[in-house]
């Protein structure tokens, strides 16, 4: 059996396992129309540099095109005998022009080759992941402006805590997905430099523009170091953190919106087109999507630890190791713009339950906070003193079974005779919210000023 791609060094063909564990086409093949923009950009190069002809680099480039409409067309017969996307597109471009392609990788090594198509299909998940935020914030943005004042509870230990707005809580993830964008955004600039030219890893004698490649390809510039370039996968690694970092948040979102639906909450309904039904029980309406949002994010998570795990032991340069990067990106990416696709649609069609969100805002004693604040402001109390009348009144109230507003004022008086009528004002969920007026706060006219701080960066 002779070799397919190494003939003049080897005389036998791999072992049938070998074949198994060494080729990569099968999830490589996604990298196809990089690889084709990276050759096509190469074969210019080389031309205009004199190191191969006109017309060679014509037909290549031509030939590269038939190859990447059969590819398109879904006509490509790919070989595991070839291994990767790389052998599979020179072969088939040697079947349309001949000879000619066998030019093509002069000055070029499958190294930087794979670097580049990585980097270039990296790069434009960067790109889905910045418009799928984006399309995430304006959704929110949606939801706060039209419940900027709809008062809800707010928790800590998810035990009541103190009444928020629901345009409040919707701008807290605005902020958490807006660093989220701003994460990709930075990285995305690091990572635009291209690593065509680098060989093998040493660089190459034949006089090639490694600016006017990376130019063609839309990178900002060429890399540094050869030895760096092939070597290098923080690119994708970044990509990878900023995800996991993205996911955490669509996961906590994802887990409010399970908690929220639930019938024991009843804060939110889910509408049907975001929602399944069970096969038993008829009255069922699940929030699949959050769940499954909620459990992809493991997978993102554990992409990243994987691909840091390759990378940590592995000496300069290249190392085969490097082949399994692509797996856990393409898992990843393709998981994440999911994840976020749902999360949007989700977001946009959701109903807020006002008078739930209400109620659940007004029980719990959730304006204890605002009683002590006013025996501070009103009858001189020092706040920790303020802190143990409150504690007292709740106690009270507790042990009535009633909530704070609903004891009378000789009930508050007993406990601390300062207690005037106009305590009552603090106690209502609308006044309290309205009072949280510090920069950032809950009240709706922060929550508002910080909306349109938002539509304006959004443009
Ligand atoms: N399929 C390989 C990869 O994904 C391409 C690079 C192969 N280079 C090598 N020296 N064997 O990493």
């Amino acid at each position: 059996k002779s070799n397919a791609m190494w003939g003049g060094r080897f005389a036998a063909g791999p072992d049938a396992i070998m074949e198994a564990i060494n080729a990569s086409i099968d999830f490589d093949k996604r990298l196809a129309s990089q690889d084709i923009a990276g050759s096509r950009a190469h074969a210019s190069m080389l031309a205009k540099q004199g190191i191969l002809t006109d017309t060679d680099a014509e037909a290549i480039r031509e030939g590269l095109l038939t190859v990447l409409s059969e590819i398109e067309r879904g006509e490509f017969v790919f070989s595991t005998a070839l291994e990767d996307i790389h052998m599979n597109v020179e072969s088939r471009l040697k079947d349309i022009i001949g000879e000619a392609a066998g030019r093509l990788h002069t000055a070029r090594s499958r190294n930087d080759q794979v670097a580049t198509d990585f980097k270039l299909w990296t790069r434009d998940q960067y790109d889905a992941a910045i418009s799928g935020l984006d399309a995430l914030i304006r959704a929110l943005i949606v939801q706060a402006e039209k419940g900027a004042d709809w008062v809800m509870p707010g928790f800590t230990h998810l035990q009541t805590a103190q009444p928020v707005t629901w345009g409040h809580h919707m701008m807290a993830y605005v902020e958490m997905f807006g660093r989220d964008m701003s994460r990709f955004k930075d990285a995305r600039v690091r990572m635009n430099e291209s690593p065509l030219g680098s060989a093998a890893l040493a660089g190459t004698g034949f006089p090639i523009d490694r600016h006017m490649t990376a130019e063609a390809l839309g990178f900002d510039r060429p890399t540094a170091n050869s030895l760096d370039a092939v070597a290098d996968r923080d690119f994708a690694l970044e990509f990878l953190s900023c995800a996991s970092i993205c996911a955490m948040h669509l996961s906590r979102f994802a887990e409010e919106l399970v908690i929220w639906s639930s019938a024991q909450f009843r804060f939110v309904a889910l509408s049907d087109r975001f929602s399944t039904g069970s096969s038993i029980m008829p009255q069922k309406k699940n929030p699949d999507a959050a769940e499954l949002i909620r459990a992809k994010i493991g997978r993102i998570f554990g992409a990243n630890v994987a691909l840091m795990t390759v990378m940590k032991g592995l000496p300069l340069a290249y190392s085969k190791d490097m082949q399994e990067d692509k797996e856990q990106v393409f898992d990843a990416a393709d998981n994440l713009m999911l994840a976020l696709a749902a999360m949007t649609g989700m977001v946009s069609d959701m109903t807020a339950n006002v008078d739930n969100l209400r109620a659940a805002a007004a029980s719990g004693f959730s304006t204890a906070t605002d009683l002590a604040d006013w025996l501070v402001r009103e009858a001189g109390l020092p706040f920790r003193d303020a802190h143990h009348v409150t504690g007292a009144l709740v106690a009270m109230a507790e042990k009535k079974g009633v909530d704070l507003p609903d004891l009378s004022l000789e009930e508050m008086k007993s406990v601390h005779e300062a207690i005037t009528e106009s305590v009552y004002d603090v106690l209502t969920v609308e006044n309290s919210v309205a009072s949280r007026t510090s920069y950032g706060g809950t009240a709706p006219a922060q929550v508002r000023a910080q909306i349109t701080r938002w539509k304006e960066v959004l443009g």
